[in-house]
């Protein structure tokens, strides 16, 4: 991990209460996708190419349209308001002022109105597909006239996964940050939590009708295989999130370190791959990006220098990481992302890559 963001780990760590801390740093199950998520990136080898000028080097991007200072993005999370009075108006006004998209969470705590407000930057919206599927389609449309340029549907939680540091009464989001974007939705007497859950039924006509109703692009996040990614292309999907949930859904998932492989190999550059989960530091990202993923998803990191600085805080960060990139793309021998395929990455060690026949 980076050493500015270990520090800011640390910070936040010390500022937010312990059951806070708790809830954004947990997995499921027994932790073992969790704790297997930072190691997987650096199980990777490089092969740097050499007399190449490097003397400056380009971060920039474009991703569906959108050109990007850099390649690092802001993955969807829930409640920004347990870690800074502000919330994601804070994140979304930190990630564009560092040249970032930003995920926002169907979760989050600030309004998708108020989030689109404070935005310096372009932002996606996240969608669940709730249980009362009039609650999502409302709540797309409201992102889409608030300004988001796509949706991202995840798929990895028709239930949400089983976490034992944060089972129990010790910890539990008030209703008002719950639900901040719903309860205009809801028809009186109508029990909102319930509404907002899930639906589990879900199936892939989902991305077309999302699609549809949104008037926007949707991708499609949560994927770990080839043939599933390939399934979602066939449903419409305009792009694809490798993506374990942060070690927050099925415990034993594959690191999307390790699945990245397939699912590139599978989707064959026809819509953009973009992977999260245990991104720390630029070199992490060189190796997503070497192996041919679009941009990548950072998380809790963002939770820490929220909690720790605010919006200064999430700048700081995003900088911090995009300034490693330039850095060890230049020492790698790369002068543009563009510069970059895999076969400057050798491995993963002490394993055979995914190779599914
Ligand atoms: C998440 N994640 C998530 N994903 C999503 O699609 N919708 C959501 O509301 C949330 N909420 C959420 C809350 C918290 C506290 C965390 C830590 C994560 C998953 C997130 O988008 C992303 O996939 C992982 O966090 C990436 O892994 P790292 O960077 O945290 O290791």
């Amino acid at each position: 991990m980076l050493s500015s963001l270990a520090e800011t780990r640390a910070r936040a760590r010390a500022l937010l209460p312990p059951e806070v801390w708790d809830y954004y740093e947990a997995g499921s199950g027994e932790e073992v996708t969790l704790g297997e998520a930072e190691d997987s990136w650096r199980s990777y080898r490089l092969r740097p190419r050499v007399l190449r000028d490097v003397s400056r080097v380009d971060l920039t991007t474009r991703l569906l349209g959108t050109d990007l200072a850099s390649p690092f993005v802001v993955a969807p999370m829930a409640f920004h308001a347990l870690a800074h009075p502000d919330g994601e108006c804070a994140t979304v006004r930190g990630a564009g002022d560092a040249g970032c998209l930003t995920v926002l969470s169907t979760r989050s705590s600030r309004t998708v109105e108020d989030v689109a407000t404070a935005a310096t930057g372009p932002w996606w919206f996240q969608a669940y597909l709730m249980r009362d599927r009039g609650l999502t389609e409302a709540l797309v449309q409201r992102a889409a006239a608030a300004g988001a340029t796509a949706v991202v549907l995840t798929v990895d939680t028709p239930y949400v996964g089983r976490k034992d540091k944060v089972s129990g009464v010790r910890f539990a989001v008030p209703d008002d940050e719950y639900l901040v974007n719903l309860a205009q939705h809801l028809v009186p007497g109508a029990v909102g939590r319930e509404s907002a859950e899930q639906d589990p039924s879900m199936t892939p006509d989902v991305v077309a009708r999302l699609a549809e109703v949104a008037g926007l692009p949707v991708l499609v996040k949560g994927v770990l295989r080839g043939d599933e990614a390939q399934r979602c292309v066939d449903a419409g999907a305009a792009g694809v999130v490798v993506s374990n949930h942060g070690g927050r859904q099925l415990d034993r998932a594959l690191s999307s370190a390790h699945a990245l492989p397939d699912v590139l190999d599978a989707v064959q550059g026809k819509v953009p791959v973009l992977v999260d989960g245990g991104i720390r530091s630029g070199t992490d990202a060189l190796v997503a990006l070497a192996l041919g993923a679009d941009a990548v998803l950072v998380g809790r990191p963002v939770l820490w220098a929220l909690a720790a600085d605010g919006a200064a805080g999430v700048a700081s960060a995003l900088d911090d990481l995009a300034g490693h990139l330039r850095h060890v793309l230049a020492v790698a021998g790369a002068a543009r992302i563009a510069d970059l395929d895999p076969s400057m990455v050798s491995g993963p060690l002490g394993r055979s890559p995914l190779r599914v026949t």
